[in-house]
């Protein structure tokens, strides 16, 4: 077996996990209707399942039927709760058969806010009006969340932490990233009532939604959260960006060391937004900006984030693009102290077995390699399920076919 770093043992929230390597939250699109998972969630979880990966972080779950950013988003709710609680439970059992232990399966909890589509196509529910975004789509309908809404999150954020505490999940992460509605929120400096202008304000509704999550979990479960570090658009619009459009990091710090007070331990970073500057948050070919820049942008963001805080453990996101290098780039992460724990994301739709083949053979193979195409991406985009076209392609190149190809 290859030696590596990325295969040390890790004691995180009263348990010990062994190895470094975490599935980060994949949308596949694919639930039914109603938001359970459907035949290819289950699918792509159990070869997630069969990876030897410490961590799933299970991907964005609805916690309100109006906030599902599109009619096949996964959406845990009495009825649904059931096969949630199936499949975390194949997931377990699968992962001990194949790799002689259970991972952590952490469930990302979300409200899609701005990107709701529900029914399909866009039913925006906005912390504030925005002209980052909304130029030329003024017509479209665009409904502000209230205060008297936004308080009632909190309720939906607890409801849905008793149902995947009940479906077997073994943390929940209170999603604010990637410009969904608590991430908004961050920036929402001139909304005016209890949820804009201060600091206080603007992060009051992520902060109930974990002290919520917290009461009802107990000491149970673990509580964590995905956090956009900084928005990257240019000032005045987002969060975590200065007059000079230089990267700010004295609100994520005050964030995390409010975190750190509640008794958060782990935190998964992440920047940017996935609709506008999707190169920032995911190095790819084909983009404004060489993706060796991303990659070192998001470097210099987690390490100094660990710097600061290194009692909290914490998971680096954009992995994937050093291609058939990335475990060995992710294994530099982890020696040089940047970060506890490796994200992948694009690498296991393309290749899920990636971590037990470099154990095995000290490389990965180039030829199952996520190619960073962002293929996956288009397929999301274009309203169906979602998977890698390439390497993945009998499942999911007709799909791509008839979806982005011939339309
Ligand atoms: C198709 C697709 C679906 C995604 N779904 C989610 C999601 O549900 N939640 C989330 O926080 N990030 C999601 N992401 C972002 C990834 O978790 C990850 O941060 C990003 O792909 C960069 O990491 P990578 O370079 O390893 O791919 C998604 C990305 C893609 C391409």
């Amino acid at each position: 077996m290859t030696d590596t770093i990325l295969n040390t043992p890790i004691d995180l929230c009263g348990r010990t996990l062994p190895n470094r390597i975490v599935f980060q939250p994949m949308e596949g699109c694919d639930g039914t209707l109603k938001g359970a998972p459907d035949e290819l969630t289950s699918r792509r979880y159990l070869r997630f399942a069969c990876s030897g990966a410490g961590i799933i972080w299970f991907e964005a779950t609805a916690v309100t039927a109006e906030g599902r950013a599109n009619p096949r988003q996964l959406y845990i709710n009495a009825e649904t709760v059931g096969d949630f609680k199936e499949l975390v439970g194949k997931i377990k059992i699968t992962a001990l058969e194949k790799c002689g232990f259970e991972p952590l399966v952490i469930v990302q909890l979300t409200h899609s806010g701005r990107f709701s589509k529900p029914n399909g196509t866009p039913e925006p529910i906005v912390a504030y009006r925005n002209e980052l975004w909304e130029k030329g789509k003024e017509n479209q309908p665009y409904t502000v969340a209230d205060d008297a809404y936004l308080a009632s999150v909190t309720q939906s954020y607890a409801a849905a932490a008793q149902l995947a505490m009940d479906a077997g999940f073994d943390g929940i992460d209170v999603k604010c990233c990637h410009g969904y509605l608590f991430n908004e929120l961050l920036s929402a400096k001139k909304r005016s009532g209890i949820y804009g202008g201060s600091f206080e304000n603007r992060t009051k509704l992520f902060f109930d939604c974990i002290d919520a999550v917290k009461k009802v979990l107990g000491d149970k479960l673990i509580v964590t959260t995905r956090l956009n570090a900084c928005d990257c658009f240019p000032y005045p619009y987002g969060y975590g960006v200065d007059e000079n459009n230089n990267i700010d990091l004295t609100e994520a710090e005050k964030i995390i060391a409010v975190l750190a007070e509640k008794g958060i331990e782990l935190i998964n970073i992440t920047l940017g937004n996935p609709y506008l500057i999707p190169h920032i948050n995911r190095p790819c070919v084909n983009s404004p900006e060489d993706g060796n820049i991303g990659l070192e942008r998001i470097y210099n963001i987690t390490k100094a984030l660990k710097k600061r805080f290194p009692d909290i453990k914490i998971v680096s996101s954009g992995l994937t693009f050093p291609g058939e290098n990335a475990v060995t780039y992710a294994e530099k992460l982890i020696d040089e102290n940047v970060c506890d724990f490796a994200g992948f994301g694009r690498m296991t739709f393309a290749y899920p077995q990636f971590f037990s083949d470099y154990l095995e053979k000290g490389e990965l193979d180039k030829n199952k390699v996520c190619l960073k195409c962002s293929k996956c991406t288009e397929l999301m985009r274009s309203g169906t399920v979602t998977g890698c076209p390439i390497r993945d392609s009998e499942v999911y190149m007709p799909y791509y076919k008839k979806y982005v190809l011939d339309k």
